[in-house]
């Protein structure tokens, strides 16, 4: 008999899930094989857990475990199956199996709450092959917009025809909208991906909100040229161009302690040592948990790029797809899941985060909150990220206690 019966168990969920992948090391991005071949896995663990399953018209997986009286309104578990490229086994899959050890637990004890409880396996919540993100979980709340249907992945393949090719037919993506009254809230396990639990020597905490983030690509367009012949003062070289602007919006980020930006990503149109770089495009990520500190380092970063793009007689355009306000999660769901971890006699940390979640799309819509676990080092979207089993134990055991000690609100 383990010590960790729960964290053993999922443990063993993690490897499995992480047999699916595009290469060897764990890449599964939206809508791909894997993503595929991990919803199966998931959908047949949810039905031997007593749950109906499907994949809905948005590529999410919803499990659904009924309370005493069917149809009943849900409290919604869950995460993410999708990874990063490169990705650690923890991210997003974590959350989904914690989320399921709950219900295999209800199913074992053969118990029906007051209340239906619905597992989610949301699969785009990196938006690694689609310039926006969280498609899946705007769609439960109702705020999926159809326009991200014409984006394209870097293959040139929409995101409709990937959701037809994968099974989805997105006109029903709509109908998937969640009304309020029957949703009870939306709770989520998921690695910190920080290094504050492990400094305090904390398993388990509890998230006070989740921070908001704008996601943009940046166009530069100069002049393409001979590296030997053409000299310094003549050149438009998009590159360098990009160079300086990378090195200002790291500049910008840190002049305030909560805002981060990141620019992960760098693409040459036509690379070549011998070349003058005609045309550069990179990505910027840029987070806080303040909107209104966000919104301003985003409107001074434009400005900087416009400015030294004039400088160097390049041109440069912004385009950001992507803007998610930071996420507050819900006091009295926050409480009862503090309460569980103190039943646990655990102290109650509770932190931001400033890693983006699903829960972002639904909060507003439905009462969130969050419950982070440890993880080694805080290092995530990489292949070395780790939760142990000790602390996957306890924080099924906060989970399990939450959702069953959980008194709706009188509606
Ligand atoms: O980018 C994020 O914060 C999340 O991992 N998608
Ligand atoms: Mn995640
Ligand atoms: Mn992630």
């Amino acid at each position: 008999m383990t010590a960790y019966p729960y964290g053993d168990a999922i443990t063993a969920g993690i490897d499995d899930l992480a047999h699916f992948t595009d290469g060897g090391r764990l890449t599964r991005l939206y809508l791909t094989p894997p993503h595929r071949q991990a919803a199966e896995r998931v959908m047949a663990w949810m039905r031997e857990a007593g749950m109906s399953a499907r994949v809905d018209a948005a590529g999410s997986v919803v499990g659904r475990y009924e309370g005493a009286t069917p149809g009943a309104p849900a409290l919604l578990l869950g995460s993410h199956i999708d990874t990063v490229r490169d990705a650690g086994r923890f991210d997003g899959n974590l959350g989904v199996l914690l989320a399921l050890a709950v219900v295999q637990k209800l199913n074992r004890d053969k118990r029906r709450l007051p209340f239906a409880v619905e597992v989610l396996a949301f699969g785009d919540e990196e938006g690694v092959r689609f310039p926006s993100t969280l498609g899946g979980s705007r769609a439960i709340a109702g705020r999926f917009d159809p326009a991200i249907l014409d984006e394209k992945d870097t293959a040139g393949i929409t995101r409709r025809r990937a959701l037809e090719d994968f099974g989805c037919d997105p006109s029903r993506i709509a109908a998937e909208a969640r009304r309020p009254e029957k949703v009870l809230g939306y709770v989520e396990a998921h690695i910190e991906q920080g290094p504050v639990l492990e400094a305090e020597n904390l398993p388990v905490a509890v998230v006070t909100a989740i921070n908001g983030a704008s996601r943009g690509m940046v166009t530069i367009s100069g002049e393409a040229g001979h590296a030997g012949t053409v000299p310094m003062g003549l050149r438009r070289d998009a590159l360098a161009a990009a160079a300086e602007m990378i090195v200002a919006i790291e500049r910008r980020a840190q002049y305030e302690p909560d805002l981060v930006a990141t620019v992960g990503r760098l693409i040459l149109q036509s690379p070549a040592t011998n070349t003058i770089a005609g045309q550069a495009t990179f990505s910027i990520d840029l987070r806080a948990p303040s909107n209104e500190a966000r919104l301003a380092a985003l409107a001074d970063i434009k400005s900087e790029i416009g400015k030294i793009a004039k400088k160097r007689g390049v041109a440069a355009t912004a385009d950001f797809t992507y803007d998610a306000p930071a996420a507050r999660c819900d006091a009295a769901l926050s409480d009862a899941l503090g309460a569980a971890i103190s039943r646990l006699g655990l102290p109650v940390r509770r932190l931001p985060s400033g890693a983006g979640h699903d829960g972002m799309a639904l909060s507003g819509a439905f009462p969130i909150a969050m419950l982070f676990v440890r993880c080694k080092g805080g290092i995530s979207h990489n292949p070395a990220e780790y939760a142990s089993p000790q602390d996957i134990d306890l924080a099924a055991r906060a989970l399990i206690d939450f959702v069953e000690n959980f008194q709706p609100r009188p509606s």
